[in-house]
């Protein structure tokens, strides 16, 4: 696969990866499964670089669950300390390539230091335009519905809105990702097929893509190979096939 093979006029506009398979990866090789972590960021780095090349607009990297909170600790210390240090070292890649970084999810939950890297991060590339990468960290697409519940709930209480002006919009507005579009397509490495409690509701005309490759091998052909895969399906959004002729 390669990038010519890709129409350039239909890329996804916004694309989201769960990122699986780094524990996997590590033993089979014979190691602890932080190191499949810490190869997953090289990972990172190059699907960002291609998204950049290719054009796409957002991109959302699932990379810490709030069930994730459940790994024995050593695992949680490693990946709060290995998200410092790539959010850091990645910061000039980001100015350079005009990248604009943000984060949804309980982010009050996360370590001081990731914290204070993050809105390092964030204020620094607030500016840009050019890819709009999220990370979803300590997210919970339940937890996330359920907060916009409670928001709403509290506005009509206090007459701020009128329940029958509730409408998609009004959901949309209150989520973690409420200035993001709808995820066009989205990929998840290393074989499972499932969602993991990842964006319910920013899914629901995504296209999914399951691939087998774990996530510190997969790479840029991978990914064309997904858009590829994306751009020969019809998306029909409940008409018929005639209507979108
Ligand atoms: C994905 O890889 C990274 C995170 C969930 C943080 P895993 O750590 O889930 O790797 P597997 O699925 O156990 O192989
Ligand atoms: C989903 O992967 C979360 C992330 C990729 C960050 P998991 O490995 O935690 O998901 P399950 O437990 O296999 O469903
Ligand atoms: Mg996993």
């Amino acid at each position: 696969m390669t990038e010519d093979q890709i129409n350039k006029s239909n890329i996804p506009k916004h694309i989201a990866i769960i990122m699986d398979g780094n524990g996997r990866w590590a033993k089979n090789k014979g190691y602890k499964r932080v190191f499949g972590h810490q190869h997953g960021t090289n990972t990172v780095n190059e699907i960002v670089e291609a998204c950049v090349d290719l054009g796409v607009e957002y991109l959302t990297l699932f990379a810490f669950s709030t069930e994730n909170w459940q790994r024995p600790k050593y695992e949680v210390n490693s990946l709060m300390k290995l998200l410092v240090s790539s959010i850091k070292k990645e910061l000039q890649n980001m100015h350079d390539q005009k990248i604009k970084l943000t984060a949804i999810g309980d982010i009050d939950k996360l370590p001081e230091k990731v914290k204070n890297q993050l809105d390092e991060v964030r204020e620094a590339t607030s500016s840009y335009e050019n890819l709009k990468l999220t990370l979803a960290l300590s997210y919970s697409s339940r937890e996330e519905i359920v907060n916009v519940v409670k928001a709403i709930s509290q506005k009509v209480k206090n007459n701020v809105i009128d329940v029958e002006d509730i409408d998609h919009s009004t959901i949309d507005s209150h989520l973690y990702s409420h200035y993001l579009p709808d995820v066009d397509l989205l990929i998840r490495t290393s074989g499972e097929q499932r969602i993991s409690n990842f964006m319910l509701w920013q899914i629901a005309y995504a296209e999914l893509y399951f691939c087998e490759v774990l996530w510190p091998d997969f790479n840029k052909e991978h990914l064309l190979e997904a858009i590829y895969n994306f751009q020969k399906r019809e998306r029909r959004f409940g008409k018929t096939s005639e209507q979108l002729k």
